[in-house]
Parts: structure tokens; C-alpha cells; sequence
């Protein structure tokens, strides 16, 4: 059914397989750049990663002013300074991020300062981020989960005051995603299956969320679709480029699809769960997805319904009766985590994450403040949400 209204925009080039990345010269080009300065972390120079970019500029006729290599695993305000005080100083004119999710947002963040002026804590708040963005900006994703290279958000760690602030704004979306196999061969098993758990929540999640619109469905079933057929084969095949481009591709499909639609309760709590007990964020969706699908059953059962084709195929869905779905769906999540367990040590309950019984209630009160919860179908009570998270400790 068509929604009485819906907005959806996904204005970022998408550059996708073998030599997306020998194609920078050219899209930096296209954009009337030529003095990128690159993005990244002393981990991915190490792992020769980012090296890939660097060297594949080298050989075009831009010319690299900066590699920016000191970005923390939590992007904080004081490195977003430094990254647009470098730029200015350097006299570059567009910037080319290759990392995780960190890494982009921290690229987002100096993209703030750069367009408004001033500091990044100046600009906090959406309606201070109206207009267009002064300074190219792409980017080269190097986990295949958080779809950053695609949404218009940034989380920005205010280290002093230990809060992370959201971001959210058109001018943050990056004007080229370049993805390429080789940008992910190097993660390790568990970090893959946690990344691609993310990217399946978000695509679980805008499908079945309340902003969910014709466009959103189209890109997040397809990422379902793809993680179900591929995330076994990169566990199979860890070096094998194609799989991995397969995930990428995966994750940014849902990124499109929750960046306009939003996510929901499982995010929620994952949020909350990140902040009382540090449980990394992919850890926490592959726990919490099917008790957060559970919860929405009695709302969403018709779109889990839908979801059985995406998640289990084919067979599976013309031999399920339609009124049995929706639970299999379910049982479909639960099949992918416990695979996931198994072969990768991903864990299965909150307490196998480190979550004591005594945090749950900080930890519902937290989730009971996300603003993800807004977006999601069914609207949980204080102790409701104890119920969901004592269930999967
Ligand atoms: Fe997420």
C-alpha cells in the first residue's frame, strides 16, 4: 500500500565492483576536485587498505594534499576540528574516506565545519545545517554494515561531556560510494557476521517500521536477499571478492532503505545497550532483532509475512501458509544468528555479551528515550521493554 505521504532521496553515486576504486581520479574529476585529502586510520595503512586508495590516486591527476590517519574508533569533536583545520591548511578541496563507520562520520563531521564555519559543537541541531555542502566528499567503506557511505547522518562523540550526538542533514550524504571487494577481504569472521547483522537489522527494520514507503521496500528486501545468499559464502570464502561485494552492496541497499525510513526498537535498544554496557553494536542487532520482531509481531505480521521470501527463499515461502509467515520469518533470524554463533562466535543473549541482569532497567529507560523508538510499529511500555531485554539476556 502506498503511504498518504512519503519522501525518499538517494542522490550518492554508487561505484561498484572491480576498478570502482581506479575510477577515483575520474569521479573526484567529475565533481571539479583535484586536491583530495584522504581519510582514514593507522590500522587500515597496516593492513594496506587504505593504501589501495591512495596508491590508485596516485596514478590519476588529482593529487593527495593529506593522508589523515589519526581517527579514533569513536569519531570525537576534537578530531572533526583537526580533520577541516588540516583541510583548510592543506588547500584541498574534497575529501575521500576510507574506514568504518567512524571514519565516514568523522569525514561528515569536517564536512560540517567546513560548509557552516566555526566548531562542530556551533552546529548542533538539524536547522543549522540547511544548504549545500562546500567540499566534495567521497566514500570508500571498509565494513559492510553501517551503510554510513549512503545515509545523512553522523554520530559524533562529544568526548568531554561523554555523549554522542546525531547529525542529521541532506549535505551529509557523500556524492560518490565507491565499493570494491577488496576494501572488506580483511575482516575478520566475527566482525563480518556482527557488520552484515547490522545491515540486515536495518533492512528488517525500515521494511517494518512506521516511515516504511515503496522505495525503502524495494532496497531493503533486496539487501535481505543478499545477505541470506552471500554472508554464508564470505564465511566459506573470506577472500573471495566477489561475496564480499555482495555484502557491500547489502549494506548499502539498506542503508538507502533506513536512511529514509528509519530503523526501530531493536536499534533502540542496541543503542541503549552500546551506552549502559558497551556492546557493540552489530553484537547487540544480532541478539535483539528477533526478540524486537517478536515484540512487533502482533503490528507487523503481515510485513514479517512478506519478509519469509527475502530471508528464507523461495521454497520455504510457497510452502509456509500465509499465516504462519510471519513466525517463520522469525525462526528464519533465529536460524541466521544461531549460524552465525557457530561459525563466527557471534553471541546469542545479552549476558554472553557482557550485559549484567542489574542493567536492564538502565538499559529500558535508555531505549525508552531513543529516538528510533519513534519510527517503529508498536510502542513499548517502561516494562515492556524490561520483558524484551530480560528475555534475550
Ligand atoms: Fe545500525
Amino acid at each position: 500500500m502506498i503511504p498518504d505521504y512519503y519522501e525518499f532521496c538517494n542522490s550518492a553515486k554508487v561505484v561498484s565492483g572491480k576498478g570502482a576504486i581506479e575510477n577515483l581520479g575520474f569521479e573526484l574529476a567529475a565533481l571539479g576536485a583535484s586536491r583530495p585529502l584522504v581519510l582514514t586510520n593507522a590500522q587500515l595503512l597496516e593492513l594496506k587498505i587504505a593504501t589501495i586508495v591512495i596508491d590508485a590516486l596516485a596514478d590519476t591527476d588529482a593529487e593527495v594534499v593529506a593522508v589523515y590517519d589519526d581517527v579514533p574508533v569513536d569519531s570525537s569533536v576534537a578530531v572533526v576540528n583537526d580533520v577541516a583545520r588540516v583541510f583548510s591548511e592543506k588547500g584541498a578541496d574534497a575529501i575521500v574516506a576510507v574506514g568504518g563507520g567512524s571514519v565516514l562520520d568523522t569525514a561528515k563531521g569536517a564536512a560540517i565545519v567546513l560548509t557552516h564555519g566555526g566548531d562542530l559543537m556551533d552546529h548542533r541541531g538539524a536547522e543549522s545545517l540547511m544548504g549545500r555542502r562546500a567540499v566534495a566528499f567521497i566514500a570508500v567503506p571498509t565494513t559492510a554494515g553501517t551503510g554510513s557511505e549512503v545515509t545523512s547522518a553522523a554520530v559524533i562523540k562529544d568526548t568531554e561531556r561523554h555523549v554522542k550526538m546525531g547529525f542529521t542533514a541532506l549535505s551529509l550524504l557523500p556524492d560518490v560510494a565507491v565499493l570494491d571487494g577488496r576494501m572488506t577481504v580483511k575482516l575478520p569472521p566475527r566482525l563480518t557476521a556482527s557488520t552484515a547483522m547490522d545491515a540486515l537489522t536495518h533492512a528488517v527494520e525500515s521494511f517494518s517500521c512506521v516511515q516504511a514507503n515503496p522505495l525503502s521496500d524495494c532496497y531493503a528486501r533486496a539487501a535481505i536477499g543478499l545477505v541470506r545468499e552471500h554472508l554464508p559464502e564470505v564465511l566459506d570464502h573470506p577472500k573471495a571478492h566477489a561475496p564480499r561485494l555482495a555484502l557491500a552492496n547489502a549494506a548499502l541497499l539498506a542503508g538507502v532503505a533506513f536512511s529514509n525510513a528509519m530503523v526501530g526498537i531493536v536499534h533502540a535498544m542496541g543503542h541503549a545497550a552500546g551506552g549502559v554496557a558497551g556492546v557493540p553494536h552489530g553484537d547487540a542487532m544480532a541478539i535483539l532483532l528477533p526478540h524486537g520482531m517478536v515484540f512487533n509481531l502482533p503490528v507487523a505480521g503481515d510485513r514479517y509475512g512478506e519478509l519469509l521470501l527475502d530471508l528464507a527463499g523461495a521454497e520455504v515461502y510457497a510452502s509456509t501458509p500465509a499465516d504462519e509467515r510471519a513466525a517463520a520469518a522469525i525462526d528464519a533470524v533465529r536460524a541466521m544468528t544461531r549460524m552465525l554463533h557457530e561459525r563466527a562466535g557471534l553471541p546469542l543473549t545479552l549476558c554472553e555479551a557482557g550485559v549484567l541482569p542489574e542493567q536492564v532497567p538502565d538499559i529500558a529507560r535508555a531505549a525508552l528515550d531513543d529516538g528510533a523508538l519513534s519510527m517503529n510499529p508498536r510502542q513499548p511500555t517502561y516494562e515492556e521493554l524490561v520483558e524484551i531485554l530480560k528475555a534475550a539476556l
